[in-house]
Formats: structure tokens, C-alpha cells, sequence
């Protein structure tokens, strides 16, 4: 492991520096025509196709409405040779406009450049085609993860392929495969949650829904697996801050979401923007070479993410000009640079290459790659919008796809007294900072990039009030002015109200951000909220508290006082409607949660730690007991239904070789009412030579159950599915004693 650790800081060492760029071991192959344009090809040219600028350059917007300058589109397009372009200005645009961007830059691409080679536009479509006026928008990753439904997650992907790809972009940076192991990371909303399999699970879905096997159709776009590798464990909790992994983790957990997509055929990949153990990503061609390259077998484009090569040089410091900077990005494996403001990637690409210290067969790689995809995109082909997309765009399937997975990513996480769901006769007051706003629901990239300019959301979506004022108009009550996110607390008119109500629902958390503005020091919970609940809870009617929120922040001074807790995430545009349904079991809730919700700031336990994460000395000197109690474990939500679960039955006590096992059990809706379950399977090695976690998510499934039915699942698990990474950084499976554990039951078998 020394060795290992040793050879991945040497890749940026002085050695690796002043080597030559021209050993590649992974050989695009491309076809002959690609070949040919390639021949023909000038350096600028070529370079031109690794560079990646942002709409700011060619575009200005006047009165709100986007302008693009024809001279500096010229320039970009004609006389620098730039194959893509990316993001909006400030906000979201109508497919109308987005159609005036992208099509003269094609026109002029196609018409005035040498080779009409098309042009690529790229955009960030993360919950949906979040900067496409009439787009659906859905929750987040952590809420979609919180469905554990594959196929809806895959649904949502499609829809917003489709949705993306009417607005003639054709290339989609997302989805997110971090796995999200801080919780306090202001990108952690963005992640599929802490549990590396659950991510690759999700990944695999929300890909699937994406690229749909053929990125030619019109309904499709190319994905971007990011941001590859280890950005979401940062050590100061703050995003794009250095991240400490030793190799070993970074294989178990964050390496198989990755490799996994690879597998799966994804068309591109983007780096993570902050560092290593000290190297930066996009400088480690350990990482993007040897570990993407040559082991996972990565064939498509990978691109830098925003600034990322001027940060190697400013931020980072590992190189002392900006030129050196593009060197240590190109030699470790770029193809694409998000610039995204000038041409100064461009310019010192071009000089390095002149000089001998980059190779143009390096060069010709990328652009193979580059050109690839756009050949995969149907771009040489249907170069311009095409009908059939844009036919696509609007469905009212779409909203109802957004609503379920809403209604699903709800997470009943408490419900005392079952004061859930309402009744009809109960008078409902519906109050918090979060009752009448969409930024909160919507949280990051939504409209704008923080997605809290709440102007620019459109009047046709509901806030939770809204929604409550148009399905229970004679049993709620507000008083929107007393407690609102943009006026000052009226104290005494509000708890005036509350005494008038039979129940208080609260929506509380956070106000929306995305990346580094969403920075915090700490989990703690918004404190001038923690006092108006502790007030309202005087009058003691019971408090459900909805939690809007892209991170779990500490609730647990305020959870005593609340009778219910219901996590909604960021959930998107029919999210109001969602918390409604499951607030009046219009829906049963079935969300569980996707990471481990932490009871103190200072103890941040992922529920796959190890034993010893637990233990707890007691009175004498070295006498431990063992205690996790997180606020709420992973996968824990409740419903209105009880499930019961047979005892586990497997096919054989002992799994051999490649073998494979089955486990069954038979679950029973026992209660009153219809409800879906998700069931999931972890194991337990018992004896490993690496300390084994206490357990690990190995499967999971989830099913309808009508009140009183019964239904019977088979999982099949294989060694790999009890692999980890060992002492020499190899993924085995060692014989020996595993558990079995689904909901309350395990069993014990052997591995021979
Ligand atoms: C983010 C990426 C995003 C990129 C392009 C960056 O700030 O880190 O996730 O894809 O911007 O918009």
C-alpha cells in the first residue's frame, strides 16, 4: 500500500513534469472518417476543439433577454475554432430562446469553418432541465435515492434527456456518482447519498434514462459521470477544500460508481476540482490516466471542470505559470478545458505543442475523442434541432413522473402518536419560512444557479401554502406575514394563530444555494427557526415539522417539540403537492434515507462504519460497550402500514466459488392500508482481513403491497457482492462467516 500510496504522489512529481507527452496507452479508435478530418486538421483547429467556453463570451443579456454578439461569435467560432459552449447567463431560458443561441452558432459553424465539424452546446440539467423554462423539474439525487426506485429515477433521466435535447443541447453534466460521505459538503443534495452501492445503483439508472444505449435519437444526450474522483469527502467540510484518501477507501467507496458507469458505456466523465492528498485531480495522471484510462478502461471525453486549469496555478500551486498549469492537465489526461472565459488554455496548448513539451499525437487523442461524440450525438448528420425533440418537449406525463418521485423521496422519519396524516376536520396551520417560497423546494440549480431568485420561478407551481389553500381550503389557516422568509417574525400574531389550530405544520431548514455560497461552518440548524418552534411548541398543539433542506442539519434540540418529522429534500416542482399527499395519506410514504441523519454536528458516522466507530468506554479504564444512535439511521422511514418479514431463507448455508446464493423472503402488509416497501439486504463479514464495516448494502428492491397481501422476493448475491478492497489495493472476497440481514432478521452462512 506504501508503494501505491508513493507512486500516486510521485505522478506530480518534477519527473513526471518534465516527461514528454507522447505515451498513451489507451488508443482511441475512431473510425476513418474521423481520421480523415483529423489529417486535415491545423493545430488551432484541433485545439480549438478542447476548448470549452461559456455563453458570457459570445453573448450579453439586454432587458432580461439573451443577445449574442456576432462579432465575438465570429471570433470564437470561425477564427478560434471552439467546437462547444456551455451554461446560461444568469438564468433559465424558453426553449424559443435557447433555439435562437444554439442554432445561428451551428449555421455559422457548419457554414464558415473548414471542416463543419458541429457544433456542441452543453448544459447542467441536474433534477431535471433546470435552465429550460417549462422543463419538469424534479428532486434532487438525495431525495430520488430516498425512492430507491430504479425505475423512476431512470424515468426522470429520459424525460429530461428529452426535455434537454428539444432545447437542441445534446450534452447533459450530470449525473453526479460522489457519494456524498460529508454531510456537511454544500453539494451533498446533489449526491445519491453516503452508500457507495446505492450510488452506483442510482448512477446506473439516471444514466440509463440519459444516454438510453444510442445518444443519435433525438430523445437522448450524452451524460457526464462527476466529478471524478473523491470531491465529496472534503476534510474541512467546505466544497472544493482538499480531501485526505488514503487509496484503499478511495477504491471501496468512491472508485465503483465511477467504474461502474465506465462499464456502462457513459460518454464522458468530469474531473473534481479540488485535490488528493495534496495532488490535484485534474494535475494526477495517476488518477485520470492510469486508474480511468488503463484500468476502468474509460473511452470517452473527459473534461476539466470550471477554471480547473487556471486553478492548478492560482489555488492549487502546483504550477508556477498558467502554461505550465495546461501541461500538468493535458499530460494527465483532459481532452476537454471549461476555460470557460478566454483563450489562454487555447493559446498555451498551442505554444506547448510548437515547443515539443506535448505531443500533436496527444493532441489528435482528445480530439478523436472530442469528435467521437459528437458523431455519437447525430450531430454530423442532424446538426440542427430536430422535430422529433422538440415534438417531445411538453407531456403532462412529465409533471406526474415529477409528483410520484416527489411523493416517494418524502421520508416519514417520525410520527408520534400517528398525528399523521391529518383529517379533514383538524384546522391546519401552515406556517415556517419555507411555506410560501419555491427557491426552498427547488433548492440548487433551478432557474438560476442558486436557485433562490425566487422571481424568476414560474407562476404555475405551487408552494406549500398555495397547495394547501387549493386541496384544503376550510381547514387551513394561515398567516404567511407572521413568519416568512423575507419579513421579520411577528411573534405574538403568529402564536395567535397557533392557539387557533388544531395541528402546526412547520416548513423549516435551509434557503437554497448550490456549491461553494453553500458553504456552512457547521450542521446546526437555523437558530432564529429552533426559537419560534421551541414558542410554538408552548402552545401545545402538535407540531409536524417539514424539513426543506439539501444537507441534514442538527434538529435534535427541536425534535422533542415536534410530534411529527417529515424530510422532504429538495424536491422539486410538484414537491408542495407531494408534501400535502403525504401529509394527508393522500400518498403512504416510502422514502427512506439515503445517508445517516447525525444527531451532533461533531459525530459524523456513515452507517457502514466500522465496530469500533461505536465503542464507548465506561467507567473502568478499557471497558467498552458499543452505541451508534444517529438522529435516524440510514434507511430508516416510516409508513402508515406496517410490513412484517418472514424469517431469511437461503438456498444453501454455504456460497462456493462463483456459485451463486438465493435469499428469500416473504414480506406482508399487515396493517390498514396499501403501501410500498423497500427492502433491502445488507451483509456482515464477520472475520476479514481489512476491520469489516458493521454492515453493508448488498441489494434492495422496492414493492407494492395492497393492505393484507403478501409477496415473496428472491436476491441473488455472488462473491462479489462480499468483495472489498484489501491490504494490496485488490478487490477479493475471503472465505469464511457472513451475515444475512434484512429488516430484523439475519442469517449466517459461509463463503468457501
Ligand atoms: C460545477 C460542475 C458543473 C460546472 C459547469 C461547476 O462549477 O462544479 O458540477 O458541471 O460548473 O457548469
Amino acid at each position: 500500500m506504501y508503494n501505491k500510496h508513493l507512486s500516486w504522489i510521485l505522478s506530480l512529481s518534477i519527473a513526471a513534469f518534465g516527461m514528454s507527452c507522447t505515451k498513451h496507452t489507451e488508443e482511441a479508435t475512431a473510425s476513418d472518417d474521423i481520421e480523415k478530418i483529423i489529417a486535415g486538421m491545423t493545430l488551432e483547429e484541433k485545439v480549438g476543439q478542447m476548448t470549452n467556453l461559456t455563453l458570457a463570451t459570445i453573448a450579453t443579456e439586454v432587458d432580461s433577454t439573451v443577445v449574442v454578439d456576432t462579432a465575438r461569435l465570429n471570433n470564437v467560432i470561425v477564427k478560434r475554432h471552439v467546437g462547444s459552449i456551455q451554461n446560461v447567463l444568469t438564468h433559465a431560458y424558453t426553449l424559443d430562446e435557447w433555439h435562437a443561441i444554439i442554432e445561428p452558432i451551428q449555421k455559422l459553424t457548419l457554414e464558415k469553418t473548414r471542416h463543419k465539424i458541429p457544433f456542441l452546446y452543453c448544459i447542467d440539467a441536474v433534477h431535471g432541465t433546470n435552465y429550460v423554462y417549462g422543463a419538469t423539474l424534479f428532486p434532487h439525487n438525495i431525495g430520488l435515492a430516498a425512492t430507491r426506485n430504479r425505475a423512476l429515477v431512470k424515468e426522470a433521466g429520459a424525460i429530461t434527456a428529452i426535455q434537454t435535447r428539444a432545447a437542441g443541447i445534446r450534452y447533459n453534466f450530470a449525473p453526479v456518482l460522489d457519494v456524498g460521505r460529508n454531510q456537511q459538503w454544500s453539494r451533498f443534495g446533489e449526491t445519491f447519498g453516503e452508500d457507495a452501492y446505492l450510488v452506483t445503483e442510482m448512477g446506473k439508472a439516471s444514466i440509463q434514462g440519459f444516454e438510453g444505449g444510442d445518444v443519435s435519437k433525438p430523445q437522448h444526450v450524452a451524460a457526464c459521470m462527476k466529478h471524478f474522483i473523491g470531491y465529496s469527502v472534503p476534510q474541512n467540510g467546505k466544497d472544493r477544500a482538499p480531501a485526505y484518501i488514503p487509496e484503499i477507501v478511495l477504491r471501496e467507496y468512491f472508485l465503483p460508481s465511477f467504474r461502474s458507469a465506465v462499464k456502462q458505456g457513459t460518454h464522458t466523465l468530469m474531473v473534481n476540482s479540488a485535490e488528493i492528498n495534496g495532488t490535484p485531480v485534474h494535475a494526477s495522471k495517476y488518477l485520470l490516466t492510469d486508474v480511468l484510462r488503463n484500468e476502468l478502461g474509460f473511452k470517452g471525453v473527459v473534461i476539466t471542470d470550471w477554471l480547473d486549469i487556471l486553478k492548478l496555478k492560482e489555488r492549487h500551486q502546483v504550477a508556477a505559470t498558467h502554461k505550465d498549469a495546461v501541461y500538468l492537465a493535458v499530460n494527465a489526461g483532459i481532452d476537454m478545458c471549461i476555460v470557460p472565459f478566454d483563450f489562454s488554455f487555447t493559446d498555451d496548448l498551442i505554444a506547448l505543442v510548437k515547443e515539443g513539451r506535448i505531443s500533436e499525437e496527444r493532441i489528435n487523442e482528445s480530439v478523436r475523442r472530442i469528435i467521437q461524440l459528437k458523431k455519437d450525438l447525430g450531430l454530423f448528420e442532424h446538426p440542427y434541432l430536430e422535430p422529433e425533440a422538440v415534438a417531445g418537449f411538453s407531456k403532462p406525463a412529465y409533471s406526474q413522473t415529477a409528483l410520484q418521485l416527489a411523493r416517494e423521496s418524502v421520508t416519514l422519519l417520525k410520527n408520534e402518536k400517528s398525528v399523521l396524516p391529518l383529517s379533514d376536520k383538524q384546522r391546519v396551520l401552515v406556517t415556517g419560512p419555507f411555506a410560501n417560497t419555491l427557491s426552498e423546494l427547488h433548492g440548487a440549480w433551478s432557474y438560476s444557479w442558486q436557485g433562490n431568485v425566487e422571481h424568476l420561478y414560474p407562476d404555475s407551481l405551487n408552494t406549500v401554502a398555495e397547495v394547501f389553500k387549493k386541496d384544503a381550503p376550510s381547514n387551513s389557516i394561515f398567516n404567511l406575514a407572521a413568519w416568512s422568509k423575507s419579513t421579520p417574525l411577528n411573534k405574538a400574531a403568529l402564536l395567535q394563530t397557533a392557539r387557533t389550530a388544531d395541528v402546526i405544520v412547520v416548513c423549516a431548514g435551509e434557503a437554497a444555494y448550490a456549491e461553494t455560497p453553500g458553504n456552512i461552518p457547521d450542521l446546526a440548524f437555523d437558530s432564529s427557526q429552533v426559537e419560534v418552534i421551541k414558542e410554538l411548541a408552548k402552545t401545545g398543539k402538535p407540531i409536524v415539522l417539514v424539513l426543506l433542506e439539501g444537507r441534514p442539519r442538527i434538529i435534535r434540540e427541536i425534535e422533542p417539540y415536534c410530534s411529527a418529522v417529515v424530510m422532504a429534500y429538495w424536491p422539486g416542482s410538484q414537491g408542495a403537492q407531494a408534501i400535502y399527499d403525504v401529509l394527508y395519506g393522500k400518498y403512504n410514504p416510502s422514502g427512506k434515507l439515503p445517508f445517516t441523519y447525525p444527531r451532533y454536528s461533531g459525530t459524523l458516522i456513515t452507517y457502514d462504519h466500522k465496530l469500533l466507530d461505536e465503542a464507548v468506554e465506561i467507567v473502568e479504564p478499557y471497558q467498552y460497550y458499543y452505541e451508534f444512535k444517529p438522529q435516524y439511521p440510514f434507511g430508516h422511514g416510516l409508513s402508515y402500514t406496517t410490513f412484517e418479514y418472514s424469517p431469511i431463507r437461503i438456498s444453501s448455508d454455504t456460497l462456493r466459488g462463483s456459485d451463486s446464493l438465493t435469499v428469500t423472503v416473504t414480506i406482508t402488509n399487515t396493517g390498514k392500508v396499501d403501501g410500498q416497501e423497500v427492502v433491502e439486504l445488507y451483509t456482515r463479514d464477520l472475520v476479514a482481513s481489512i476491520t469489516p464495516s458493521v454492515k453493508r448494502l448488498r441489494a434492495f428492491d422496492k414493492i407494492n403491497l395492497k393492505a393484507g397481501e403478501s409477496k415473496t422476493i428472491d436476491f441473488i448475491l455472488t462473491k462479489d457482492d462480499l468483495a472489498f478492497t484489501n491490504e494490496e489495493l485488490k478487490t477479493v472476497t475471503e472465505p469464511g462467516a457472513f451475515e444475512i440481514l434484512i429488516a430484523a432478521n439475519k442469517i449466517l452462512f459461509y463463503y468457501k
